[in-house]
């Protein structure tokens, strides 16, 4: 049998495996609530320009309505035969309403259609995204506030560099989620113009009004160009993109509450609820969810790159391979939905242990940089002068096996004699990080103040 919606001039039916490459109801059927709402928009502008009569109307809209509630309620029987989510729900419209349901597809194409569909769940998508943003946000200040004047060691290229607060650690993050939530909203803003009414490509001779289904829809405008509205699907890419960016945020962090919660480094400590025994090895604690999260970012990163290469060679306009933007767009942005709820679980969650964590901030002269600063500011050393001199002492403690602060004042004064017993005072970590009151810098007031900041901010 040829295909009831275009097949007037097919003779037969398409072979099998035709069928299977074509169809893509079984992944586009999730846009069934943004198809109807479209055709809901489309069909009242149909009637309010004078295209269709009032009962045409007023008969397809309480159909779509039915099909609506046959979806929601699970009772709908998605048909491969049946191409995809259009084509599905206006069979299914055919056999509720009759031979007027065929009046429905006046002046629009699937093509206008699908991407008008995809650009409603992409946007809706990108504004649960910001909100679950914020709530990693809101649960890393609050961490922040908790621990602004729990010390730890901070690290340039995983070797201890200068003490930190582990508050600041979190904020760090706070910062990156912001932008990556102004990329969202970026995204959204630039999304959101309407492409149903661009037809096939060339737009109709029908005298439809797209300022009304633009508007009936949530968006700004409609879209401007008609071979543009059907052809492009940048909107995904830049999606995915910001996705992309946000997982590889995560990503880090994820890596560094692996690390953290290894027996080796022993900084924080995830309780059970985030973590899986081993079948074999009963001391084991594994942080499988950080681990997850990491490893996603792999599928949100590939589904931006496979969106590209599908679309780098495409002549304009439409063309069937823009099908293959479903399947990694969904996956990727339910993966990110999924990585932010389980960092914000984390987050909530872990505990970190601030004696392992101030000892190991003091370990591996990480206040050095404290030492110089006080060469610079107490006896007026040009800081590169200061950096030798204390690298001189670094050599020293680290012959010794000890601690800066385990030198004796001689031992000190032999690097440079006008040292006095006051240095003793910047060379504990606490000092260090107190110290560090720049804009932007670890001192525990100034972490307090921006974790009191965020939380007003984040309401
Ligand atoms: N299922 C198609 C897609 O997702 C809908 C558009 C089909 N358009 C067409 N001219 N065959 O892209």
């Amino acid at each position: 049998m040829s295909n009831r919606m275009w097949g007037g001039r097919f003779a037969s039916g398409p072979a099998e495996i035709m069928e299977e490459i074509n169809a893509s109801i079984g992944f586009d059927k999730r846009l069934a609530p943004q198809d109807i709402r479209g055709s809901l928009a489309h069909v009242a502008m149909l009637g309010a320009a004078g295209i269709l009569p009032a009962d045409d109307v007023a008969a397809i809209e309480a159909g779509l309505k039915s099909v609506r509630d046959e979806i929601e309620a699970g009772r709908f029987v998605f048909k491969r035969e049946l191409e995809d989510i259009h084509m599905s729900v206006e069979s299914r419209l055919t056999e509720i309403v009759g031979p007027a349901a065929g009046r429905l597809h006046t002046a629009r194409s699937r093509n206008d259609q699908v991407a008008t569909d995809m650009k409603l769940w992409v946007r809706d998508t990108l504004d649960s995204l910001d909100q679950q943003a914020a709530d990693l946000q809101r649960a890393l200040a609050e961490t922040a506030l908790k621990h602004a004047g729990t010390v730890m060691p901070g690290f340039t290229h995983l070797q201890s560099a200068q003490p930190v607060t582990f508050g600041h650690h979190c904020l760090a993050y706070v910062e990156m989620l912001a932008r990556d939530r102004g990329r969202f909203r970026d995204a959204r803003a630039r999304l959101n113009e309407c492409p149903l009414g661009a037809a096939a490509l060339a737009g109709t001779s029908f005298p439809i009004d797209r300022h009304a289904t633009a508007s009936a829809l949530g968006f700004d405008r409609p879209t401007a160009n008609s071979l543009d509205s059907v052809a492009d699907r940048d909107f995904a890419l830049e999606s995915l993109a910001a996705a992309s960016i946000c997982a590889v945020h995560l990503s880090r962090f994820a890596e560094e509450l692996v690390v953290w919660t290894s027996a080796q480094f022993n900084f924080v400590k995830l309780s059970d609820g985030y973590t899986t025994g081993s079948s074999i090895m009963p001391q084991k604690r594994n942080p499988d969810a950080a681990e997850l999260v990491r490893a996603k970012s792999g599928r949100i990163i590939g589904a931006l790159t496979g969106l590209l290469v599908v679309m780098k060679g495409l002549p304009l306009a439409y063309s069937k391979d823009m099908q293959e933007d479903k399947e990694g767009t969904f996956d990727a942005l339910q993966a990110l939905s999924l990585c932010l709820a389980a960092m914000t679980g984390m987050v909530k969650d872990l505990e970190p242990n601030a004696e392992v964590l101030a000892r190991a901030a003091g370990s591996g002269y990480a206040t050095a940089t404290d030492l110089a600063d006080w060469l610079v500011r107490e006896l007026g050393l040009p800081f590169r002068q200061a950096h030798h001199v204390t690298g001189r002492l670094v050599g020293a403690a680290s012959a010794k096996g000890v601690g800066l602060e385990e030198l004796s004042l001689s031992e000190m004064q032999e690097a440079e004699p006008r040292i006095t017993d006051a240095v003793y005072a910047v060379l504990g970590v606490a000092n260090s990080v107190a110290s560090r009151t720049s804009y932007g810098g670890t001192a525990p007031d100034n972490v307090r103040a921006q974790a009191q900041g965020w939380i007003e901010r984040l309401g």
